[in-house]
């Protein structure tokens, strides 16, 4: 059984409001993605690393990937949400995966991922009939909203315990992911489409440093997670 790497980068990053795709932002010199990427190919358990790329992407030729070799592949087939994007890409590499085969599905934009939380993931989902996800437990109170945006109120405290925050990378078997998305094409991730199974992903610790860099102080946030990784 083989592991591969499917990350969905054909998002137009709306929130972060810049000109062009947050993916390819610059994050300490390096377009976002490439952080991302990095960290992906230096994981040596993946046998390959697909990007799924919008059909009509013209940033990823104006950079030089060839650092990262033959493992980087990339497929311009993304679709108009991310889970059509993650759908389409699964499509594309079929004749080249098993459908047994564990594929680790991770944002593009959550490029401070590091190796060892990679291998953390593999190593307690590896003999797992679903598959897992990487998450954090909540640390907060979470209220649940009512009224006009501009002025929320409360209308309820939602109990935490037991909840987490979905990360990714998200580890499943190509085959099974392929047709749980073919059911649920409406989902925010994988284990949403899993879980519409009746099957019941693990959850495995990840920590706070993987953010989704979606707002523009996420972007400094991540800047200072890079820089400051692995000082005393
Ligand atoms: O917008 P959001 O942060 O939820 O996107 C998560 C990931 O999904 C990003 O890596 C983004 O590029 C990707 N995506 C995609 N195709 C879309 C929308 C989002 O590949 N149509």
């Amino acid at each position: 059984m083989s592991y591969y790497a499917l990350v969905p980068a054909a998002g137009s990053g709306a929130r972060m409001g810049g000109a062009q795709p947050k993916q390819y932002l610059p994050l300490l010199g390096q377009p976002v993605l490439r952080h991302t990427l990095a960290a992906l190919c230096a994981v040596p358990e993946l046998a390959a690393v697909f990007v799924v790329l919008a059909p009509d992407d013209e940033v990823w030729d104006s950079h030089d990937w060839s650092i990262f070799g033959e493992r980087l592949i990339p497929l311009r087939c993304g679709g108009d949400s991310r889970a059509a994007s993650v759908t389409n890409g699964l499509r594309a590499i079929q004749g080249r995966v098993d459908s047994e085969d564990w594929v680790l599905v991770h944002d593009a934009a959550r490029a401070c991922l590091t190796v060892a939380q990679t291998q953390k993931l593999i190593a307690q989902v590896d003999s797992d009939p679903v598959g897992g996800i990487l998450a954090i437990p909540v640390a907060d109170t979470l209220k649940r909203a009512i009224g006009e945006d501009a002025e929320p109120r409360i209308e309820t405290t939602v109990p935490r315990d037991a909840l987490w925050q979905a990360q990714t990378p998200q580890m499943f078997r190509h085959g099974q992911l392929l047709q749980a998305l073919e059911w649920c094409p409406s989902v925010t991730d994988e284990a949403s489409a899993i879980e519409f199974l009746g099957l019941r992903p693990r959850l495995v610790a990840g920590d706070a440093t993987n953010l989704k860099i979606t707002y523009p102080l996420d972007l400094q946030l991540a800047a200072w997670i890079l820089e400051n990784r692995d000082k005393p």
